[in-house]
């Protein structure tokens, strides 16, 4: 599969939103990558259900909302109806995971769990069969354009490895410091999505961005 590309909103600028997603709707990127902060869960706070209504009602593509909240079994309808085509929560977050998964897939939306850096990949391995995306943290989450940690390297491919043990179609999403400088890289160890902020707005053509990050053409090499 050729992997896809999910800009992160949440380096766009914000006084001119609905352009910025319309510029992404004619990009080549495949997914809107939503992030939402509560203060809590990480030290940082974003947007909330209004702007993700209008965020969705605006994009073309997959909205791919990215929870960063504690207690998000609380908000899950709520984001699907907002327009959420998939729901990701973070493991960290979730007493009974398993049972958020559920309820994530009764929503209609489709099923991720993300991990932060410090995060072992097995944690992930009883619910594997359950979900439709992992959203790897390569770095710790809360604020966009901080430094790709390298040591995730080895997760995404014991990961991978694990998938395509299992004969699973769970896609490995790759969030935090990812630019053209290391995609191929990322791509290598096993990521089907690469998800990019800093890297696409603070360029002065993030379609071209976009279009560069998606030619990138790279074959999965053992670690
Ligand atoms: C970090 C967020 C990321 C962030 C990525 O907490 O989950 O999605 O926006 O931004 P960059 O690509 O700038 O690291
Ligand atoms: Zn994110």
């Amino acid at each position: 599969m050729k992997h896809l590309i999910s800009p992160s909103i949440l380096s766009c600028d914000f006084a001119r939103i609905g352009e910025e997603v319309r510029m992404l709707n004619e990009s080549e990127a495949d997914w809107i990558h939503i992030d939402v902060m509560d203060g809590s869960f990480v030290p940082n706070l974003s947007i909330g259900v209004p702007v993700v209504e209008a965020i969705c009602r605006e994009s073309t593509k997959v909205n791919d909302v990215h929870l960063m909240i504690v207690q998000p079994e609380k908000y899950l309808k709520i984001f699907q109806k907002a327009g959420a085509h998939q729901i990701t929560v973070h493991l960290e977050a979730c007493t009974h995971l398993h049972r958020c998964i559920q309820e994530i897939k009764e929503t209609g939306a489709k099923a991720g769990v993300a991990i932060n850096p410090h995060t072992p990949v097995q944690m992930l391995y009883e619910v594997l069969e359950d979900i439709d995306l992992v959203i790897m943290m390569s770095v710790n989450p809360g604020f966009g354009g901080q430094k790709f940690i390298y040591r995730t390297l080895h997760k995404i491919a014991a990961l991978r490895n694990e998938i395509n043990s299992r004969n699973l179609k769970t896609l490995i999403e790759v969030d935090g410091g990812v630019g053209l400088h290391n995609a191929e890289r990322i791509l290598q160890a096993g990521a089907d999505v690469l998800v990019a902020g800093n890297a696409v707005f603070s360029d002065v053509d993030p379609k071209s961005v976009i279009h560069k990050l998606k030619s990138i053409q790279s074959e999965k090499i053992s670690l």
